[in-house]
């Protein structure tokens, strides 16, 4: 197995084992419509055998940055038909990554009367705002279990918008210290009712938005990423059984429904842990090591040929370099990512990476 051998994943075929990893680049201003712009940014990086995209909100409440798009209103579905129509126009494949952001957001940004979260547990310290000045995160409020269900049909729905909009798959998003990862770690979750306190209790409410998504367009089009022990945003995963014991109940509930696949963000893909939760889901699984160290080709490439995974997700890389499978296959360097142009703004340090061939 090479990082150019084909991959069936789901509904459709990869003809390489490379993904383009999802990064939010907040481009799409304050009607969350991704634009021509952003369907230029996915198109040049259609010879990835997947792209994931940067994480969409479902619904206002659930934005967590200015700038960033969403899937919940009719233009916005339009700009994703673009989207989808520019990639596999460009030869390439799709899906969506959708994202509530939980309690990493802040009323101005979202423009809603409140933001929620598992248990009414503040981030400690300070939220950016579209104006970039800054605030204390605020109180979420605890969603009630009427609350789940509408978080949960926000999730359906936007994913329905999605498949419409002609994008391949849904990646459920379930890593990184957002809304869904906040209700697996008992830092984030403190919930006395059947969605917290144990391990399967915190578990429950990813397997069950998992579960109405599939029965809403079908598992081969939805995967999900999550990120064990990642400790970002104050969705602090540290004992070590209890996240054995979370994962491995969340991954149990999975298996059955027969996603596309399960993509892990983790400093060790190789290490225990990862290839016991591979071995519980029992399909695709997409590694990625996580911000520590940028992902090499030769890290992308020992991944895929020592079958610590069956495909690997890059993330910087793809910022500079829309054609980084060319160049990774002919031995040339990369671009540098200029720092300064990753989030917001316009073309410049977005759709004007120079290819190898210019
Ligand atoms: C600018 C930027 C934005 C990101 N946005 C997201 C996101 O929206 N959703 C997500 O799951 N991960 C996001 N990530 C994490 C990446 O998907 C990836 O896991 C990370 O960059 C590490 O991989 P790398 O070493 O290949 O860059 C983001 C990373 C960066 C650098």
């Amino acid at each position: 197995m090479t990082l150019l051998s084909p991959l069936a994943l789901g509904a459709i075929t990869l003809p390489n084992r490379l993904v383009m990893a999802p990064m939010t680049r907040t481009r799409s201003g304050d009607d969350g419509v991704p634009g021509p712009m952003v369907a230029e940014y996915y198109a040049q990086r259609a010879s990835s055998g997947l792209i994931i995209t940067e994480g969409v909100y479902p619904s206002r409440e659930s934005r967590a940055y200015a700038g960033q798009p969403g899937i919940v209103t009719d233009e916005q579905q339009a700009g994703w038909a673009a989207v989808a129509e520019a990639v596999h126009e460009a030869g390439g494949r799709v899906f969506m990554q959708v994202m509530n952001g939980g309690r990493v957001s802040h009323t101005s940004i979202t423009g809603t009367e409140r933001i929620v979260a598992p248990s009414a547990i503040a981030i400690e310290g300070e939220v950016r705002l579209g104006d970039g000045s800054k605030a204390p995160y605020p109180v979420p409020e605890a969603l009630t279990i009427e609350g789940l269900a509408q978080v949960r049909d926000e999730f359906v729905a936007a994913s329905r918008r999605a498949i419409d909009a002609g994008i391949d798959g849904v990646e459920l998003h379930a890593a990184n210290g957002y809304l869904l990862h906040e209700f697996l770690s008992p830092a984030s979750n403190v919930r006395d009712d059947a969605y917290g306190g144990s391990p399967e209790a915190r578990a429950r409410f990813v397997i069950g938005v998992a579960e109405a998504v599939v029965a809403e367009v079908g598992a081969d089009r939805v995967g999900i990423r999550i990120s064990p022990s990642h400790n970002i945003q104050d969705v602090l995963e540290t004992d070590a059984d209890d996240v054995r014991q979370t994962y491995t109940a969340l991954v149990r509930g999975l298996a059955p429904l027969g996603l596309a696949y399960l993509s892990v963000l983790h400093a060790e893909p190789a290490g225990e842990l990862v290839q016991s939760l591979r071995a519980e889901f029992g399909g695709v699984l997409i590694a990625n090591s996580g911000f520590g160290v940028v992902t090499t080709h030769d890290e992308a490439t020992a991944l895929v040929t020592d079958e610590v995974a069956d495909a690997v997700a890059v993330g910087r890389h793809y910022i500079a370099n829309p054609d980084l499978l060319e160049r990774w296959e002919r031995g040339a360097e990369e671009n540098e990512v200029v720092a300064a142009t990753i989030y917001g703004g316009g073309a410049s340090g977005y759709t004007d990476y120079p290819r190898l061939s210019a």
